[in-house]
């Protein structure tokens, strides 16, 4: 072993190493995050929340939208003072900003030593223990073909759901949305690969499942091993499990084949999560989303007819060019409709190298805020009216821990994906309580357990 390794060697087993990471943007990249965690894990690292005493922090990004950027933008700015401080400090940036960016952020921001792509996870071990030795920037963002490989260690975030990747890349290029070009084409994992580890997660105590994927239902459609219902009915069977979560759904691929595995399933949770985006025929269409607000209507309700305690929440984008007052109008009213459990609102950002972004009309920042307000005014008289009719039922949660405000009330969810307040008593993360919903509010539902 040549003698810099092996004193880089000797530093490296005489003391404790930290590293910080910061994670931003959707379940995947929580997901990829654990990833790199057990790598780091792997190789001595022991994760810390503080910046300032880590020896390695990574950036886990998120590009979708600009504000997402903005943040991250904001933090490489304040690590420049940490790295200036100790130079020692290991500085890398991954994720879906880290593909998008590649080389460029090295040149914004020098204090960075590494750039890694989101096809990468897997070779974060070897280019951390490549920086412990020499301090030359490595930028790997080669997006492929591959998946992940499924012998990454993984350090799961919670000890009782699990996220586990069912396939990687989206391939519907919505007019909007950068994700297509930093995640790469639909791979869809192997269902043994996917079900071993569903197993191995299950014996380690997991109680909850969400398979992930940026449109679940379009997985096996590379590979024809299985598609989404015949994968989702085996991970049903999983032996010990007692949950299981997916998303995200694209309403153009939900079959009614996972409609009927979904009601004839055990455990499998009556949530879907199915993103609109829009309420208006011209937009969707713009917007290249394939479905029409009629097929949209006629799949909610094939859902609700086989799934009658079924909750569905949505993904919205106001101020999408050309968005006219009467399109706007119509979303309005195409909420009122359907009436989504909740929504997650969005203004729309423009993502340079998307269609979207050369298109003509954009719409006036101010209009898009008023448009924001006037959206989450009508969704919440929504959500409220619907958590109401709870009032007084009983619903079984899984209890997550205690809330972040006030430790004497723990939080829970319902089957139908509800966060519910309740004082705690003797309840541990992971136990399973009835609760009697007392006070529906539009986010939350606070209740009182009751016995058995
Ligand atoms: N694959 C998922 C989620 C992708 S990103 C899906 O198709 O539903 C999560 C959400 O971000 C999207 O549903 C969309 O509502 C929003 N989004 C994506 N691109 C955006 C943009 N350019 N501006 C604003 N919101 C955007
Ligand atoms: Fe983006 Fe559309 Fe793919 Fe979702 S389905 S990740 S919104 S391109
Ligand atoms: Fe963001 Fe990438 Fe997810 S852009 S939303 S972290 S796939």
């Amino acid at each position: 072993m040549p003698k810099e390794i092996q004193q880089a060697e000797a530093t490296r087993c005489s003391r404790r190493r930290t590293c910080c990471l910061l994670v931003y943007g959707c379940q995947m990249n929580i997901s990829d995050a654990e990833r790199m965690e057990g790598q780091l894990k792997s190789i001595g690292y022991e994760r810390i929340d503080s910046m300032e005493d880590a020896d390695l922090i990574l950036i886990n990004t998120c590009c979708v939208r600009e504000t997402a950027e903005d943040k991250v933008y904001g933090k490489i700015g304040e690590i420049k003072q940490l790295k200036r401080r100790n130079p020692e400090l290991i500085f890398g940036i991954t994720g879906c900003m880290a593909q998008k960016e590649g080389e460029a952020l090295i040149k914004r921001a020098p204090h960075i030593d590494f750039v890694l792509g989101t096809n990468k996870v897997h070779e974060l071990t070897k280019i951390v223990r490549q920086l412990e030795i020499t301090r030359e920037h490595v930028v790997d963002v080669m997006l492929g073909e591959t998946e992940l490989p499924d012998d990454v260690p993984v350090a799961r975030g919670s000890g009782f759901s699990a996220w586990v990747p069912i396939m990687y890349g989206c391939n519907n290029f919505c007019s909007y949305c950068i994700v297509p070009y930093v995640r790469g084409r639909e791979r869809s994992r192997r269902p043994e690969d996917v079900l071993s580890e569903v197993e191995e997660a299950v014996q380690q105590g997991y109680k909850e499942i969400t398979l992930l994927g940026q449109n679940v239902n379009s997985y096996g459609k590379d590979h024809r091993q299985a598609d989404f219902a015949e994968l989702l009915a085996r991970v049903d069977q999983v032996k010990g499990i007692r949950r299981v979560r997916f998303m995200t759904s694209h309403p153009k691929d939900l079959s009614d084949r996972v409609i009927a595995v979904m009601k004839s399933g055990e455990h499998l949770c009556e949530h879907i999560h199915l993103p609109v985006q829009y309420g208006s025929n011209r937009i969707l269409k713009a917007m290249n989303r394939v479905y029409t607000v009629e097929t949209y209507r006629d799949l909610v309700r094939r859902i609700r007819e086989n799934i009658p305690q079924v909750s569905l929440t949505t993904d919205l984008i106001v101020g999408f060019p050309g968005e006219t007052d009467t399109d706007f109008r119509e979303t309005l009213d195409f909420l009122k409709e359907i009436r989504f459990d909740a929504a997650y609102t969005f203004i729309y950002s423009k993502r340079s190298g998307t269609p979207a972004a050369k298109m003509e009309q954009q719409v006036d920042e101010e209009l898009k805020r008023a448009r924001l307000q006037a959206l989450m005014e009508v969704q919440n008289a929504v959500s409220l009216e619907i958590n109401h009719a709870l009032k007084d039922s009983v619903v079984e949660i899984m209890v997550e821990g205690p809330s972040k405000t006030d430790p004497s009330v723990y939080t829970g969810r319902t089957r139908t994906n509800k966060i519910v307040l309740f004082p705690h008593t003797d309840e541990k993360a992971g136990d399973f309580a009835r609760i009697r919903i007392t006070q529906p509010q539009t986010w939350v539902l606070k209740g009182e357990r009751v016995s058995g």
